[in-house]
């Protein structure tokens, strides 16, 4: 699949050092024989621990639009032989190549500032909700708009209330904000029914 040219889409980045994703997928609820969804996952690091979450009655959907880094997440599956991972490149703003009201969780970690970035929130989020069980978890973990690495130029960052605005006007409910780690947040919602 040809890369599409957008303005801000950072691929090969990864927050794998900055971000604890087990302290992630437990503050948004991730549970044994769950179906989780990696959305923009970079190369993979969240995904990672999430199989070992899930479980084997569990699956793990890990996608990118950057063929790189599904490439060497697909490594890290191999060598460490996880059978519960399934990988895609694709593009959220066209389509995720899996059925409709089927996740449990939805994790999109340090890509929307992109989307707003690009004005392609309509799009990206039509596709997410599409995914996602009715009532069922999205959480986007994003930068705090804070001056200074590590992150985007301050400039393309977003508050939390900006995200919780966005998001409440494209069919998911809001029901907060927390911390995770010194350099991040995350807006959690559901999906409405
Ligand atoms: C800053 S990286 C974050 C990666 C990972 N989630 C993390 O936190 O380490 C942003 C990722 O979003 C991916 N991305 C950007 N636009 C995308 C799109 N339209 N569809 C799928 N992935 C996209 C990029 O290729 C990149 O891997």
């Amino acid at each position: 699949m040809a890369v599409k040219k957008h303005g801000h889409l950072h691929h090969g980045k990864t927050t794998r050092d900055i971000l604890d994703a087990a302290d992630v997928l437990s503050k948004a609820g991730l549970k044994t024989g769950d179906i989780f969804l990696d959305a923009g996952c970079g190369d993979g690091f969240i995904s990672i621990v999430a199989s070992s979450l899930v479980g084997d009655e569990g699956q793990v959907y890990a996608l990118d639009i950057y063929p790189e880094s599904i490439k060497k997440l697909e490594n890290e599956i191999k060598n460490k032989n996880i059978k519960n991972i399934e990988t895609f490149v694709a593009d959220i703003t066209e389509k995720i190549p899996i059925k409709s009201d089927l996740v449990d969780l939805c994790v999109m970690a340090n890509v929307f500032h992109g989307f707003v970035a690009n004005k392609e929130v309509e799009k990206s989020l039509s596709e997410i909700k599409r995914v996602i069980k009715p009532g069922s978890t999205f959480a986007i973990v994003e930068f705090k708009k804070i001056e200074g690495t590590p992150g985007p130029p301050l400039s393309i960052r977003l508050n939390p209330e900006e995200v919780e605005d966005i998001i409440s006007r494209n069919g998911f409910k809001v029901s907060g904000t927390i911390e995770t780690g010194l350099y991040h947040y995350m807006v959690l919602s559901e999906k409405m029914k």
